[in-house]
């Protein structure tokens, strides 16, 4: 029987046209270690060429099947490669070089180069291996011998930056060592700088584990903030006290807050005054507007002649959101997302608190208010907030940051105007009422 290449000149190489999904297969069979590839790859070449131009596809065929297997080794012996190749740094006459020791379980050294040459272009590098090597200039590839272990200078620096950065990525509550040796099989770890740290982070993963736990405990969590005001829509608190308890226990709504703020002050009183959210003192003490801004809002009442203890004080946000710097927490901003999932809260206050005018300080209270944005200076002064007589004036927070000190006294005066003339607004049913209580006691 005539062979494959029996028409064809010996002195020429055979020049073969082949199914495409053979031809993959065939580049990477050729590098498979099995010494009976070229044996299978004739066969397969000889049934294409005889009549059986779909045998690929007919993957229930034992030669397809053992051949797929064949290919998929090869393809996951240069995946390994490309993974797992570790330069080291090496000096030589002042110039640098970097060089590998791999050990691939086929013959796929040249098959992987151009990955190689592609990545580190513009460095120096050789990879060695016991099947053959890679030298790269910068300029031009030379595929070399095999090479052994001992060529490849010893371990450094280098190599600890490996490393460090695998420790570094390294998750301990991820831990699943049989997939790990799946991704990595042991026998690619003897020479992975990184490896050396494997057993002693899976050691120490239990305790780390803990610890991360134990963290993440002190957290304070964000949940979910459609389903929180869903669940609050569903109780229905019928005095500030029931109010309260559901607000201390409900979980922030913003990044930061340790704990819920609640307004302070008398029932049915002439003002209620709206800020945006605690400060980081006002977090710590657990009142609110106590801090740098609280105080100034004192100093403004006392020149309008307004008794704080007489007015309610409360915030639009129940909880400080804040981003940590160090040991310093500094003020963020709620979103408008946030002031309105804290809006159903701020509602309810006002229903059971009934003041005769509430006052927004600021943009953020405004939102609150108005469920939507508003800038302060165009309507400053008598507003309505849904049928409630209200005021609006700026946040104390925006004369504290004012440079110049001028700009700051007379913004000082008009917040100070500002606040009398709210007191004003409710004076005289603030009057009535208390005419009418002192009549009712009276008989
Ligand atoms: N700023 C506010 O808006 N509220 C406070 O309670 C403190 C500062």
């Amino acid at each position: 029987m005539p062979g494959l290449f029996a028409d064809l000149p010996l002195n020429n190489a055979p020049t073969l046209s082949l199914p495409r999904a053979a031809s993959g297969m065939v580049a990477h069979i050729i590098c498979h270690s099995d010494p009976e590839r070229f044996a299978l790859l004739y066969e397969l070449i000889w049934r294409l060429t005889q009549g059986e131009a779909r045998l690929c596809e007919i993957h229930s065929d034992p030669l397809i099947h053992r051949l797929e297997r064949m290919e998929k080794s090869v393809r996951r012996d240069l995946h390994k490669m490309h993974a797992f190749v570790r330069f080291r740094k090496v000096e030589q006459d002042g110039d640098e070089r970097f060089v590998s020791w791999f050990e691939p379980e086929h013959f796929i050294v040249e098959a992987s180069a151009i990955f190689f040459v592609e990545r580190f272009t513009s460095l120096d590098w050789a990879i060695l291996t016991p099947k053959g090597s890679l030298h790269w200039d910068r300029a031009r590839l030379t595929i070399g011998p095999p090479a052994r272990a001992e060529d490849v200078p010893a371990g450094d620096a280098f190599e600890d930056g490996w490393r460090r950065y695998y420790e570094s990525t390294f998750n301990p509550a991820r831990l699943n060592p049989d997939l790990m040796r799946s991704h990595m099989a042991k026998k690619y770890w003897r020479n992975l700088p990184e490896a050396q740290s494997i057993a002693e982070l899976i050691r120490r993963a239990p305790s780390r584990v803990r610890e991360m736990m134990e963290r993440e405990a002190q957290v304070p969590r964000k949940r979910d903030p459609q389903k929180a005001v869903e669940q609050m829509q569903d109780q229905a608190p019928h005095s500030l006290a029931a109010l309260n308890r559901l607000i201390m226990r409900a979980a922030p709504m913003v990044q930061g807050g340790t704990r819920a703020v609640l307004g302070e002050g008398p029932l049915q009183p002439c003002l209620m005054l709206v800020g945006e959210q605690p400060g980081d003192m006002e977090d710590i003490e657990g009142r609110p507007f106590v801090g740098p801004a609280g105080k100034l809002l004192d100093r403004a009442l006392q020149e309008a002649g307004i008794e704080r203890k007489k007015v309610y004080v409360t915030n639009a946000v129940k909880h400080f959101k804040f981003e940590q710097r160090g040991k310093r927490r500094l003020h963020a901003k709620p979103n408008v997302g946030e002031v309105k999932h804290y809006r159903w809260w701020l509602k309810k206050e006002l229903d059971l608190v009934r003041p005769q005018v509430v006052v927004a300080l600021g943009a953020t209270a405004i939102l609150a208010l108005k469920g939507k944005a508003l800038p302060v200076g165009a309507n400053r002064g008598p507003t309505e907030f849904d049928g409630q007589c209200g005021f609006i004036t700026v946040h104390p927070s925006s004369l504290l940051r004012m440079q110049d000190e001028r700009d700051r006294r007379d913004g000082f005066r008009r917040f100070v105007s500002d606040l009398r003339s709210a007191s004003e607004l409710g004076k005289d049913t603030c009057a009535a009422r208390e005419n009418s209580a002192l009549a009712a006691r009276n008989g």
